[in-house]
């Protein structure tokens, strides 16, 4: 395809556009930033730029557009043209996913333009200071330091803070001193897989009347197969008792031949609800598997708080399903809260490039990865052209770029009064604490509320109303302790 009218007619707009370059000098450069990149470099970077700065065409960076700027009209202006204006269309040379990834990078380029005027200097110099938001200003405190990655954090009814460590540690930290809980499973510390969440039964007994008073205490890690250099997620639940790890049952697992991931995508999270728990499980670098009712990959599951399958559960009459099944189509699950007032299940999924999802768990649906999605290969290789389809659940909210999303928690303490029911949600890639503003199951505002300390894993509520965020970076592991700037302690 030849586009030399089209390099005719922009050649006298380039003078005019020389500020235009100028303004964006802070364009990333597309070099090795995968396919859709190479595709754009070949095809539009003549009349765009090769950092999609602008040049005889417009820049794709300062989010001004002739059309209404969302996804479809992009895509559209890309695929049919905007030929009054002199942008071809490429329908016929380009395929629909690779449309799609083309606007994908575009967002992302647009982003990164966006923070590359950031200065360093804003970042946090030490672990103990002072933060100013919209609604609030609040301090940052170590509440307590780990050897390798935390993954979680819950609360035992005396105020101390269990903290998962990913090599299978599981820590008690109570007014300032950190012990090791004896007698924790062993776990398979492999890539992502290790000892993942921590959750306390809310009721002091759990369901079962007989025991002891302390709380059942359940964990999900990834266990090995034997003799192989695989694994699977794997849920129990136990008691703490002297600091010893006791009365442990198993909820949930998968038989060794079945064990086949070899250490990405283990979801992971628990929470419970009226008796029952809901759990994650990621589809372990397999995306097809999340759509097979048979395999537990992908998969939001539901069981009784003791382990047994519930007998509404959606698919518990099926012979061609999992019993546990609640719902499907998910990639990564690694966060999982109930909205303090709706009741809702929220889900935050760790896509691929450009895919993180916030999604609201419903019974028996299906939430689409890999069919549909907002995201593409961490290469820029496409993977769906679609985001929505028929009969498959939309995320309420998405990042495009992803900001790597892992834990999520609404916030319901009583010492941020302005931050009541808002869901705040952790960002591993751009160690980032995102709150979100929800109204009638949507997000209608967002704010980074902390950033730059380290990749953030989780977030909890203190009995203490206080905020306890696990954050990691290399050889500097701790749960960091927020609380509004003019409290005593
Ligand atoms: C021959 C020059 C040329 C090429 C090649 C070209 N474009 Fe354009 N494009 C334009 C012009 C002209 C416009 C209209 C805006 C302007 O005045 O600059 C435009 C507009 C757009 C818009 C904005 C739509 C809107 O809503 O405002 C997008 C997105 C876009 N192009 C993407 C691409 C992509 C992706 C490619 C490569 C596959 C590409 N363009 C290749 C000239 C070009």
């Amino acid at each position: 395809m030849s586009h030399n009218k089209y390099y005719r007619v922009y050649l006298f707009f380039l003078a005019l556009q020389v500020p235009l370059f100028c303004q964006y000098a802070s364009a990333q450069s597309l070099k090795g930033e995968g396919k859709a990149a190479d595709i754009f470099l070949k095809n539009c970077s003549t009349c765009h730029g090769n950092q999609m700065q602008g040049g005889m065409a417009k820049s794709l960076l300062d989010d001004q557009w002739q059309t209404d700027g969302s996804d479809e009209a992009l895509a559209d202006a890309i695929r049919n043209g905007l030929t009054s204006a002199g942008m071809p269309a490429w329908k016929n040379s380009l395929s629909e996913e690779d449309i799609r990834s083309l606007v994908i990078l575009i967002r992302e380029q647009r982003s990164k333009a966006d923070h590359s005027s950031q200065k360093t200097s804003d970042r946090p110099k030490n672990d103990e200071t002072r933060i100013t938001t919209k609604l609030h200003h609040y301090k940052t405190q170590v509440a307590g330091k780990g050897d390798e990655t935390l993954w979680a954090i819950d609360f035992l009814p005396d105020g101390s803070m269990l903290v998962t460590q990913k090599d299978g540690v599981l820590w008690r930290f109570h007014k300032g001193k950190r012990t090791q809980i004896k007698d924790t499973p062993k776990v398979w510390f492999h890539r992502q897989g290790g000892l993942l969440d921590v959750m306390v039964h809310p009721n002091n007994a759990g369901s079962n009347k007989n025991s002891s008073t302390s709380p059942w205490v359940y964990l999900a890690y990834s266990e090995q197969a034997k003799n192989k250099n695989r694994g699977a997620t794997k849920i129990v639940r136990g008691k703490i008792k002297d600091d010893r790890w006791i009365e442990q049952h198993t909820l949930f697992e998968i038989p060794d031949e079945d064990k086949k991931n070899y250490g990405l995508h283990f979801g992971s999270r628990i929470v419970y609800q009226d008796g029952f728990i809901y759990f994650t499980t990621g589809e372990e670098n397999r995306p097809e598997t999340a759509q097979d009712l048979k395999l537990f990959n992908g998969k939001v599951h539901r069981l009784h708080d003791d382990g047994r399958i519930p007998k509404d559960n959606p698919f518990a009459n099926r012979k061609d399903a999992l019993a546990s099944i609640w719902s499907y189509g998910h990639r990564n699950p690694q966060g999982l809260d109930i909205h303090p007032t709706t009741g809702k299940i929220y889900e935050s999924e760790h896509g691929p490039r450009g895919g993180d999802e916030i999604n609201i768990i419903l019974k028996g649906q299906n939430y689409g990865w890999p069919k549909v999605t907002f995201g593409m290969h961490y290469d820029g290789r496409p993977i769906s052209a679609l985001t929505s389809a028929p009969g498959m659940e939309d995320p309420i909210h998405y990042w495009v770029p992803s900001i790597a999303t892992c834990g999520i928690k609404f916030y319901n303490g009583n010492k941020f009064m302005h931050w009541q029911n808002n869901l705040f949600v952790a960002g591993l890639r751009s160690q980032s604490l995102h709150r979100l503003t929800i109204e009638d199951n949507r997000v209608i505002d967002e704010e980074v509320v902390f950033q730059g300390f380290g990749r953030v894993r989780d977030m909890a509520v203190g009995p203490d109303g206080y905020i306890y965020v696990a954050v990691n970076e290399k050889n500097n592991n701790r749960v960091l302790k927020l609380s509004p700037a003019d409290a005593k302690n």
